[in-house]
C-alpha cells in the first residue's frame, strides 16, 4: 500500500492575507485513509495487530469519515471491522455506510440514547473510540507536526480534539490554533488538555467559526468553500477543513496575525 507521506506542502498565493498561508495537505496521503484519519489509525492498527486482534470495532454517525476509514483500513490491513453505527438502518445505505460495507464492515444499530453510553458488545476485538481519538491517535498525530518546517501558527479543524492534541505534543515551535467544528466548543478545551500526554501551552481553540453547529453548512459558509476552490482549485470540505479556513481569513482581516506571520492550515480531509 503506497502512502503519500510526508505529504506535502503548499504555498497559497492571496492577495486578500497578510499573511503567508501554507497548506499541509495530509488529505492527500491515501485516498481512503486521509488526512487525519491514517495519523490516528496508525498506531491503533499496529497495537491491535501487536495484541493479536483480528477485528476492529468502532463508533460512528451515519456520515461517520472515521467509519468509513476504519472499514478501509480493515480491508487494507487484513482485520475484520464492526461499526456501531448511531441510529436506525436506512436502506439503501448512504455511500459512506455501503462503502463500509463493501470493505467488509459488519454494522450494528443502535438508537441514540444508548450510543450514547458508548458500551461496547462483548466479544473479542480491539476498539477504537468514537473519532478514533486515544492515546495512540495523539502519537500518530504528532508525526504531522514533525514533517512541518517551523511556522508561526499551525491550525486544524477540531471535532473531538485528537488532532489538535496530538499537533500541539508534536510541535517544537510556534502555536497550535484549532478551530471548533460544533456549537458549544467550550468543553474542547479541556478534552485536549486531558489527551495531551505532557501539559503544554502552545494550543489554543477558537469557538466561533462553528456556523451554527456540527455539519450545518450556511450559505456564508459554502460561497466562501467555492471561491476558495475557483481560486485555487482545492476543494476545503464545509463541515471542518472549510470553517478552519473562513476562520483564519477572517481573523487575519481582523489583525489577529501580525503581519508576514507563517500559518501553516493542516488538510485533515
Ligand atoms: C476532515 C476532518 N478534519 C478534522 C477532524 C477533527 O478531528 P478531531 O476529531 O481529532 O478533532 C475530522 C474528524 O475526525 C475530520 O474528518
Amino acid at each position: 500500500m503506497k502512502l503519500a507521506l510526508p505529504s506535502p506542502v503548499e504555498q497559497v498565493h492571496d492577495e486578500r492575507l497578510s499573511v503567508h498561508l501554507l497548506l499541509k495537505r495530509d488529505d492527500l496521503i491515501h485516498p481512503d485513509l486521509p488526512g487525519n484519519k491514517w495519523r490516528k489509525l496508525k498506531y491503533n492498527l499496529a497495537t491491535a495487530r501487536e495484541q493479536g486482534h483480528d477485528t476492529l470495532l468502532t463508533f460512528g454517525g451515519a456520515y461517520s469519515n472515521h467509519l468509513r476509514a476504519t472499514a478501509a483500513a480493515g480491508h487494507l490491513f487484513g482485520f475484520h471491522t464492526i461499526g456501531i453505527v448511531r441510529g436506525e438502518e436506512h436502506l439503501p445505505l448512504n455511500p459512506v455506510l455501503r462503502f463500509a460495507v463493501d470493505r467488509g464492515m459488519k454494522l450494528s444499530y443502535v438508537d441514540r440514547s444508548a450510543y450514547r453510553l458508548k458500551q461496547p458488545p462483548p466479544g473479542d476485538y480491539y476498539l477504537i473510540p468514537e473519532g478514533g481519538t486515544n492515546s495512540l491517535a495523539v502519537k500518530g498525530v504528532a508525526e504531522l507536526a514533525a514533517e512541518l518546517d517551523p511556522y508561526d501558527y499551525v491550525c486544524v479543524a477540531v471535532g473531538t480534539g485528537g488532532t489538535l492534541a496530538g499537533l500541539a505534543h508534536g510541535l517544537k515551535t510556534g502555536r497550535a490554533l484549532g478551530f471548533a467544528v460544533l456549537k458549544g466548543g467550550g468543553f474542547l478545551h479541556d478534552a485536549v488538555a486531558e489527551l495531551l500526554p505532557e501539559p503544554r501551552d502552545n494550543w489554543a481553540i477558537d469557538t466561533s467559526f462553528h456556523f451554527g453547529g456540527y455539519a450545518k453548512c450556511p450559505p456564508e459558509l459554502l460561497a466562501f468553500v467555492e471561491d476558495f476552490r475557483a481560486r485555487h482549485g482545492i476543494a476545503l470540505d464545509p463541515i471542518y477543513t472549510g470553517k478552519m479556513m473562513y476562520g483564519i481569513y477572517a481573523l487575519d482581516a481582523r489583525g489577529f496575525f501580525a503581519p508576514g506571520a507563517t500559518v501553516c492550515a493542516v488538510i485533515t480531509g
